[in-house]
Formats: structure tokens, C-alpha cells, sequence
């Protein structure tokens, strides 16, 4: 019934919620109209000792009945109001929760012999699965209008239509569900399936029910209604309603909400701020597989996963597929506390970080934490856990370091932000944190490259193409940038720091973008090479070659391309432009050949 991967649970009749006790979802929204309900969730929540010691308090007689339910709600604390809540329940005539038009809860007394009020363990596990929810109390309409996005679950379980002449399961609470609530519950289906939300709705099996969700999956199940006195009428039939999101959700350019989850870095020439636009131009090209040829940062690798797609990811650069192994390739490996624990404590094998980049970058306390995970990456035994904890490492290192880059030594730009003040280890810990949260299966194999663009050959539904920028304004080296990061991301096997430069970068790696010829070359032979795929190639007013070129290298290969300009400013001047400076405001264009 709950969809494998959706990106928040949303439950807005939530009653006695079974289904998110039995789901417990990392991200969910449970709601419902009655206060007293809402108001118990909560200090079980947050207070479930306090519930738990004051509905201890309490004798289960009748003359103390009726004294605790006269106590007036609103007047007392939040774990004496959830205490009495619980209590009643326990002990009113048949666990009925029912309201006068006031509000006021009018139930009479059960008369059970020794009902059990506190299960203690029960209500500390239910603690424990509330720990991350939202609770609120409010409309269902509301809370599914504020909240409801893309790619979410929503389950619903209204106050069911009655299904016999006497059966009233109405009067949950002073706001009774009558037709038109029903009707407009539909509607809101409605609204949800376009949104692109899945939803799964119950209702009691009646004409009525049935003709609402016309033309949707319903499946008519057995029911006992635990609220009957009747034994032998407890017998009926529900529907459950099963609605997939639309696709012309699945198809437009709404971003899933996962993507919120891709912890950002700064990235020259990152498209984190484009991905909407990049969907949009691909969510309209048919097929499943992706390829994207530079994928730098890995933002639009994690997008193209989070909306369905089965990604391969390929940079020349080491700490790039690093990234892009621990947040795309990976569907499942995370860092354990334990895990963490082990990566910040012991001793360090070497001290490579402290003794070759000593004054440059980072403290000699950082340094030597540096080293310290670098030695117990080492000793991890699991591949993909070595690869979380790296990205972890170079996501700390860059974001301790203003503008994230190493083109110089000592702290420059410093002003006094959070980032600079952190240690390594705080960042690491956080970075850690962060990019097990970005981890996520969606049903498809991954897979990660790290080649000369040149060396990539791989077949593709769609290709995007990102390479560096040529300008003749500033270079476009990455390794001269990002070096050290990139050092870490291979342990600086295989290149030769040099010792002569100030900031001991290496030989960066050749590319042919780094000159117009080669740029020029390099793009005829992705094209042609692609020639059978769709292809989606990032490019910006300032860059070289130009617009007419690349518009005449893809015509030669392909027979329909469009241009679709985005608007896009750069965070910083990595064209040789500054900041404020009216020059930085840069045409992105989007070339979509098919
Ligand atoms: C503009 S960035 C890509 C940005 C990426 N789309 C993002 O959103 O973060 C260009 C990338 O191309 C990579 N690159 C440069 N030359 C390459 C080559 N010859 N083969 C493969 N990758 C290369 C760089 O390492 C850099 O990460």
C-alpha cells in the first residue's frame, strides 16, 4: 500500500495512526482536527514520562471517572491533558471518543474491571516513531494545501460515509463530515494525483463511496469495526482507493522533493540553481537512462535520480565521482554513529596533510584530524562506507575554506561566518550527517565514472554536457582550484605535488577544454559520438566557442535542435567578472538536440 520511496508521509486524519506506526517514515506529517488527539501526540512526543506519571495518578471508579472528565482540557498541562485523553479512552463505554457540539467529551463511564491505562512501553515506542513528525492540528484541506508536494504520500482516512441506516461514524469530533466533505475530499484527491502526490484512500464500501473514486483502483476488503457494540454487526466492507500520481505530473518539470536533500557545495560552475530548467527540457525526451559526461559537483546527477532516472555519472575528476558514488551510486550504505565515532578517534598512520600542506589551509589541529580519517578510511571494510566517509572529508574541507576553493594559502575572506569558525571535525561530523540524509534507493542501478571524457562509452537515452567554460577572461583549470580536495579524493596516488608553488597543488590533468581549438574538437566528437541520443548541452553567453558554433556542431549530427535561454547569475566571478559588477550577469542557454 506505501509507495517504496516518496518524500513525505502525509497523514492528515491521522486518528489513531496505525499506518505511521506500522510505516514509522523518516519524513511525515501527521494531523487531525481534534485537539485533544493532537495535543496527546505531541506530549507523547516530547513529555512521555510526564504522560505516563500522571495518568498513574488516576483510580479507575466511576466517581473518578466523571472527575477526570470534568477537568477541563485547555486549563491543564500538556502531559496531564494527553494523561486524561488516554485515560478516558481507557475507561469510557466502549472506547468511544464522541463530543458534544461544545467540544466537550460525553462519553459515560465503561465500568471495566481493571481496563489497562498505560501500556509504558508501548507509549515510549510511540515516542520514539513521533521523535522527527510534524504534528499538527488542523483541517485535513489546509494541511494537505500548505503541505502537500510532488512526489509525496499521502494516506487518508476520513470519517467514514455511513454505511447502514443507524451507523453514524461521524462525530468524531464538533465538526461533523457530511456529503460535501466527502465531495470535496474528492476533489482534493484530484488535486493531489495532478500535484503528482500518490495517495491511498479508505472509505466504508458503499454506492456512494464507490461512485466518488469512479474510475480509480479500489479493492474492497473486510472490515471489523472495533467501534460497535454490536458484536455481530462489527462486520462490513471497506474500499481502499489507490491513486498514482498523474502523468502529466510524472512528466512536468516539477522537481521531486527529494533534491532538497543534496547537500550543496559551492562548485564553480555548479547548476544547482538550473536544475528546474534542465528537468523541465528533459522531462520531455523519452527514455530512462542518463548520462551525464561532467558531472562536477554531481547536483544534476542527484536530480536526474531523485525524478526517476537511471544515471551514469562520469568527471575527470576523482573527488567529483567521489561525491557522485556516495549520493548517486550508492542507494543505501550510510555511516553508522559507530561508524563516525571510529572515523574521528585513534591514531593516524601518517602524517602526510600535516606535514606536506602545514600552514596553507587549515590549522595543525585540523590538519591532523585530516589525517586521522584518511588512516581510518583506510581501515573501514565496507567500500561504499570508505566512499561516504571521503565525500564527508572533502565536503568539510571545502566548506571550511571561503569560496571552497585552494588557490591560496591562509584564511582569506574570513568574516567571521559559522564555516570558518568550525572545526574540521564539527564539519565532518555535519557533513556526515548531510550526506547520509541524501541517500536514497529509487529503483534504478547507478553507475559512476571517473575518464577522460574521451574515454567514456556508454549508451544513453539522454546526455547532458557540461564541460568547463572556455573564456579568455580566466582559466577554466578545476585542479588548479580544487586540488587538494581532489588530493584527498585519491589519497594524492598517482600525481606529483609541486613542491615549488605555494599552495603544493599537482600538474593539473589535460583537457581539451582548456583552448578554443580543443574545446571546438572535443564537442564534435561528443556529438557525433552521441549522435543517437538525445542531447542537452549547458552553455553560456560568455563562453567559447559561441552559440553559432555549437548551434552548427550539433546540426551536423543531429537532426532538431532548439535553444532555450535560462536565466541564470553566477554566485561568484569565475569569468574574471566581481561581484555587483553588472558584467556578471551571464545568458545560460540550454541546447536540447533530438
Ligand atoms: C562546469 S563543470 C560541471 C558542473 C556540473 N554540471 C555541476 O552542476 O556541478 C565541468 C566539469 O568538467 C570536468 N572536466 C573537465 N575536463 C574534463 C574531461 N576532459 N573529461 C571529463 N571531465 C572533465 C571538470 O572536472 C568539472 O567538474
Amino acid at each position: 500500500m506505501v509507495p517504496k520511496d516518496y518524500g513525505t508521509y502525509i497523514e492528515p486524519f491521522v486518528g489513531g495512526g496505525a499506518l505511521f506506526f506500522a510505516v514509522i517514515p523518516e519524513r511525515a506529517i501527521i494531523a487531525d482536527s481534534n485537539p485533544d488527539l493532537i495535543a496527546f501526540y505531541l506530549a507523547v512526543r516530547d513529555d512521555v514520562d510526564g504522560v505516563i506519571a500522571a495518568v498513574q495518578r488516576w483510580k479507575t471508579d466511576e466517581p473518578s471517572f466523571y472527575k477526570v472528565r470534568k477537568l477541563n482540557p485547555a486549563k491543564l498541562s500538556l502531559a496531564v491533558r494527553a494523561a486524561r485523553t488516554l485515560y478516558l479512552n481507557r475507561t469510557c463505554y466502549n472506547g468511544l471518543y464522541r463530543v458534544n457540539k461544545k467540544g466537550t467529551f460525553n462519553v459515560p463511564y465503561g465500568g471495566y474491571k481493571n481496563p489497562r491505562i498505560c501500556d509504558d512501553a508501548g507509549l515510549r515506542a510511540a515516542s520514539r516513531a513521533l521523535a522527527t513528525a510534524t504534528i499538527l492540528n488542523d483541517d485535513y484541506l489546509s494541511v494537505l494545501k500548505r503541505h502537500a508536494k510532488a512526489g509525496d504520500f499521502v494516506f487518508l482516512d476520513p470519517p467514514y460515509a455511513p454505511a447502514g441506516q443507524f451507523a453514524d461514524f461521524k462525530r468524531y469530533t464538533k465538526e461533523q463530515f457530511h456529503r460535501p466533505d466527502h465531495e470535496a475530499l474528492a476533489a482534493e484527491v484530484r488535486r493531489l494525483q495532478v500535484l503528482g502526490c500518490t495517495v491511498v484512500l479508505t472509505n466504508s464500501n458503499t454506492p456512494y463511496t464507490r461512485k466518488l473514486y469512479a474510475g480509480f483502483d479500489i479493492a474492497t476488503v473486510k472490515t471489523r469495526r472495533s467501534i460497535n457494540c454490536h458484536g455481530d454487526k462489527r462486520r462490513g466492507e471497506d474500499v481502499i482507493v489507490r491513486i498514482k500520481p498523474s502523468q502529466e505530473a510524472l512528466f512536468s518539470n516539477i522537481l521531486s522533493p527529494r533534491i532538497e536533500a543534496y547537500p550543496s557545495t559551492r562548485f564553480m560552475g555548479s547548476k544547482e540553481r538550473l536544475l528546474a530548467d534542465i528537468w523541465s527540457v528533459a522531462s520531455h525526451l523519452p527514455g530512462t537512462r542518463v548520462l551525464d559526461l561532467f558531472s562536477g559537483s554531481g547536483a544534476v546527477s542527484y536530480m536526474f535520480k531523485a525524478q526517476g532516472k537511471a544515471v551514469v555519472s562520469n568527471d575527470y575528476m576523482a573527488f567529483s565521482s567521489t561525491l557522485a558514488r556516495a549520493m548517486v551510486e550508492n542507494d543505501s550504505t550510510r555511516l553508522s554513529a559507530a561508524d563516525i565515532e571510529f572515523l574521528t578517534h585513534g591514531r593516524a598512520t601518517d602524517r602526510f596533510v600535516r606535514t606536506n600542506f602545514r600552514g596553507l589551509y587549515f590549522s595543525d589541529a585540523d590538519n591532523l584530524f585530516i589525517d586521522l580519517v584518511r588512516s581510518r578510511i583506510a581501515e573501514l571494510n565496507d567500500e561504499m562506507k570508505q566512499t561516504v566517509a571521503r565525500a564527508s572529508l572533502i565536503r568539510a574541507c571545502m566548506k571550511k575554506r571561503a569560496r571552497g576553493i585552494f588557490t591560496y594559502v591562509g584564511v582569506r575572506y574570513d568574516d567571521g561566518r559559522r564555516d570558518m569558525q568550525l572545526s574540521l571535525r564539527q564539519h565532518f561530523k555535519e557533513a556526515a550527517q548531510l550526506i547520509n540524509d541524501s541517500i536514497f534507493d529509487n529503483g534504478q542501478r547507478h553507475i559512476v565514472l571517473n575518464r577522460d571524457v574521451s574515454q567514456v562509452d556508454v549508451d544513453a537515452d539522454i546526455v547532458y554536457v557540461d564541460p568547463p567554460y572556455y573564456s579568455p577572461l580566466s582559466d577554466n583549470d578545476y585542479i588548479r582550484r580544487y586540488h587538494f580536495v581532489e588530493g584527498l579524493a585519491r589519497d594524492w596516488s598517482g600525481v606529483e605535488i609541486q613542491e615549488h608553488t605555494k599552495t603544493k597543488k599537482f600538474k593539473t590533468y589535460g583537457s581539451p577544454f582548456s583552448t578554443l581549438e580543443g574545446a571546438r574538437g572535443a564537442f564534435d566528437d561528443i556529438f557525433r559520438r552521441y549522435a543517437n541520443s538525445a542531447i542537452i548541452v549547458s552553455y553560456s553567453s560568455n563562453s567559447l566557442p559561441n552559440r553559432e558554433t555549437i548551434l552548427r556542431l550539433l546540426r551536423k549530427h543531429k537532426a532538431h535542435v532548439e535553444v532555450v535561454p535560462v536565466d541564470h547569475r553566477y554566485s561568484f566571478g569565475n569569468q574574471g567578472h566581481k561581484i555587483g559588477n553588472a558584467n556578471n550577469k551571464v545568458s545560460e542557454y540550454l541546447f536540447v538536440a533530438t
